[in-house]
């Protein structure tokens, strides 16, 4: 066989099995899918804020043109680092390329062969990539279940280096982990405590910095990974921690060492979303409201459906791949812009229409889709 017929005989494969992915150009439907919980990436303030600072750097070129070891480097991103660590609430901080880099880069070369790392069962992808890559003894504990973390942090040799490895607001489920639970069986097993809060981040605490920061548990953990992609409306992302960590990273990460940096408007678009957090909660004020009034509209549904999540993230329950992507579809064409999440992205049986609510909404679109959903009594 050569490399062409294998290529073909996996395509095949996924669609013969149904799950063929394939890359669509956005209908200008109601967003109930995207990232971008606060609508930031859509500010026109923020963006005039970016356009302001940009003119005054005329100098600067837009492109970092190489790695921050070489010559992308310059005192925005020095600047940067510096807001991220004191809105985080940590030494150090350490911007990488997107949320996937980052934990790639951390995992991978923080946790060494004879680590033990104890991960949630339903982290994300980027979190497993960094795991292989790490080469570390990998144990999974039940989904957000601290008796089973315990359990398994009982089979931590003696002396054994090890990590637990978490979300603080999961991207399917949209439900979180008990933060302080988990710093202190890190702190009584002696393992090392990371959190991704990638979707988290902007949303919750003080000034957008986050869920570990409602916990009080910034300083617990070992690092924390905050994300631009979501509700900081850009790309990128940063990881925070001690300055020795960051140093490691610097001198070790592949992600961060051998990859052309984040470009300028990139940089400046994620501080001004910061600084725009800094100043108002005006925007999670409106998405809270959202939140409440969709919670109490579904669960006054004659449905069949149940609903999974605390918010900004939902899932509602529809069992079996088939049935879950013609009702996506029905709401598709009624205007939702609503995704199927299907077996084996999760598991079997728990089939599920993602739905994301933003500060954008309105209440007559969340009355349309709960009208929608009353078609399947
Ligand atoms: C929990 C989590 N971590 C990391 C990432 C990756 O972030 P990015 O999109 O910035 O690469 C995602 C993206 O969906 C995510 O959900």
């Amino acid at each position: 066989m050569n490399i062409n017929d294998r290529i073909e005989n996996y395509l095949l494969k996924r669609k013969e099995a149904h799950l063929f992915r394939q890359l669509s150009v956005n209908q200008m439907l109601i967003d109930f899918s995207s990232n971008d919980y606060l609508g930031l990436s859509k500010s026109a303030y923020i963006k005039q804020q970016v356009d302001i600072e940009y003119n005054i750097l005329k100098t600067t070129k837009s492109g970092a043109t190489g790695s921050r070891l070489l010559n992308g480097n310059s005192s925005l991103f020095e600047d940067l680092e510096q807001l991220l660590a004191d809105t985080h609430h940590a030494e150090a901080a350490l911007l990488f390329n997107s949320g996937f880099d980052a934990n790639v880069g951390l995992i991978s070369t923080v946790a060494r062969p004879n680590d033990v790392i104890f991960y949630d069962e339903l982290v994300h992808a980027s979190i497993h990539q960094g795991m292989q890559l790490s080469d570390a003894k990998l144990v999974a504990f039940a989904h957000n279940d601290m008796i089973d973390l315990e359990e398994k942090l009982k089979l931590k040799a003696v002396g054994q280096i090890g990590f637990i490895i978490t979300e603080s607001l999961f991207s399917m489920e949209g439900d979180q982990p008990d933060l302080q639970k988990l710093a202190d069986l890190a702190s009584n097993y002696e393992v090392e405590l990371i959190i991704d809060e990638a979707h988290a981040t902007g949303l919750f605490g003080r000034k957008g910095a986050g869920l570990c920061n409602v916990a009080a548990i910034e300083t617990k953990c070992f690092a924390r990974v905050y994300t631009f992609g979501k509700a900081i409306g850009s790309h990128g992302a940063v990881v925070v921690c001690s300055q020795k960590l960051k140093q490691y990273l610097i001198n070790f990460s592949k992600p961060f060492i051998y990859s052309t940096a984040l470009e300028t408007h990139n940089l400046l678009s994620v501080k001004h979303s910061y600084f725009y957090l800094q100043s108002t909660i005006n925007q999670q004020i409106k998405l809270n409201n959202l939140i409440f009034y969709f919670k109490n509209k579904f669960h006054s549904l004659k449905t069949k459906f149940s609903l999974i999540g605390d918010g900004p993230i939902f899932g509602i329950l529809v069992s079996g791949n088939e049935s879950c992507r013609k009702i996506a579809k029905h709401l598709q064409e009624n205007g939702l812009d609503i995704r199927p999440i299907v077996a084996p992205t999760v598991p079997k049986g728990t089939e599920r229409l993602r739905i994301i609510l933003h500060s954008y909404n309105s209440k007559e679109e969340i009355d349309l889709l709960c009208n929608l959903l009353t078609d399947y009594q």
